[in-house]
């Protein structure tokens, strides 16, 4: 079997590759283009979606491409199927899947078996495409070199913040994340975040203090205190997290106008106030615009149809 390339993880790709697929997604935004005319991409979902779903559709569209879903309820990877099944079978029918599930290992077994590229759609522990359209939005407000540029996360070391902080440590950005304790990222995601900054000229600080976080940052970015999977400890986590809410006066030690930033679905009223959510400095929604852009790149990454792609 060919091994194709996968994006199963934003470690997966290198500083390089990350600002070629904001250029690309750029210029797809720009000007969509018809570069995956007659490919057809599956997306398998084990979890709820609203963005992630409709993004890639709308992506596939624009590029010529068909999409093929597949909801929660219907494939049942190892459990109706062995894994190994399931990917071996839609690679015989779609050029391209995204996959949406629970462990990383899952989504790493099902790539061992694909002779196509698979995307991470999100995982417990990565968001590799949220984290490309949310590099994306911070070069639309604050300019494409994003080097020296402070953002601040807030909350669980989940996998949002996983896939952010790797991302944005690529691109030289001064990056801080403030965890309660129990809940900070992984060792492995620090010690990647640390050595990427460290390689562009960029640093990455993990604390359990948000003010110091937040201090004079420009961007200050917050994601769910309970993720898909983990509901049975979300009375538990609304205590522990209740220090780390993004509201008024934590944002109130953030640079001026510091853009306010959330992956959504957001909780209002638990990790982000509704006062903080509407402000005029929330770029939330463009984050959930840039969704598209993003998959459309690397979807067209990932089947090498990159080069056909006027700039
Ligand atoms: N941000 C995000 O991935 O949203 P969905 O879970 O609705 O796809
Ligand atoms: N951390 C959240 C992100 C949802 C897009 C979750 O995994 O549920």
């Amino acid at each position: 079997m060919q091994t194709p390339r996968h994006l199963l993880s934003s470690a997966q790709l290198s500083a390089e590759e990350i600002a070629y697929l904001l250029d690309l997604a750029a210029a797809l935004k720009r000007r969509p283009q018809k570069v995956l005319a007659g490919k057809h991409l599956a997306l398998l979902f084990e979890k709820a979606s609203l963005r992630t779903r409709v993004s890639f559709e709308i992506a596939m569209d624009h590029l010529g491409a068909y999409t093929m879903y597949l909801d929660p309820r219907e494939v049942g990877l190892g459990e109706r199927e062995a894994i190994r099944d399931v990917a071996r079978v839609i690679a015989r029918y779609v050029d391209i899947v995204a996959v949406r599930t629970y462990g990383q290992s899952i989504i790493e077994e099902y790539a061992r078996f694909s002779s196509i590229p698979v995307i991470n759609a999100l995982t417990d522990e990565e968001h590799p495409c949220q984290a490309l359209a949310d590099l994306l939005t911070l070069r639309e407000h604050m300019g494409a070199d994003l080097r020296g540029r402070s953002l601040a996360f807030v909350g669980d070391g989940n996998n949002v913040s996983t896939s952010l902080v790797i991302t944005a440590a690529s691109l030289g950005m001064d990056v801080r994340i403030a965890s309660p304790p129990g809940y900070q990222l992984p060792e492995w995601a620090m010690t990647e975040a640390a050595s990427r900054a460290s390689a562009s000229g960029g640093s990455f600080a993990a604390t359990t203090d948000p003010v110091a976080a937040v201090r004079g940052a420009e961007a200050v970015y917050t994601d769910v205190w309970t993720s898909m999977g983990q509901e049975r400890e979300a009375e538990r986590r609304k205590i522990d997290f209740a220090a780390y809410q993004l509201n008024s006066t934590l944002v109130a030690h953030a640079a001026p106008g510091a853009f306010i930033m959330h992956d959504l679905p957001a909780h209002r009223g638990e990790e982000i106030t509704d006062d903080v959510f509407e402000s005029p400095n929330a770029i939330i929604f463009d984050q959930a615009e840039n969704r598209t852009w993003a998959q459309a790149a690397v979807v067209a990454f990932l089947l090498g149809a990159d080069n056909d792609i006027q700039r």
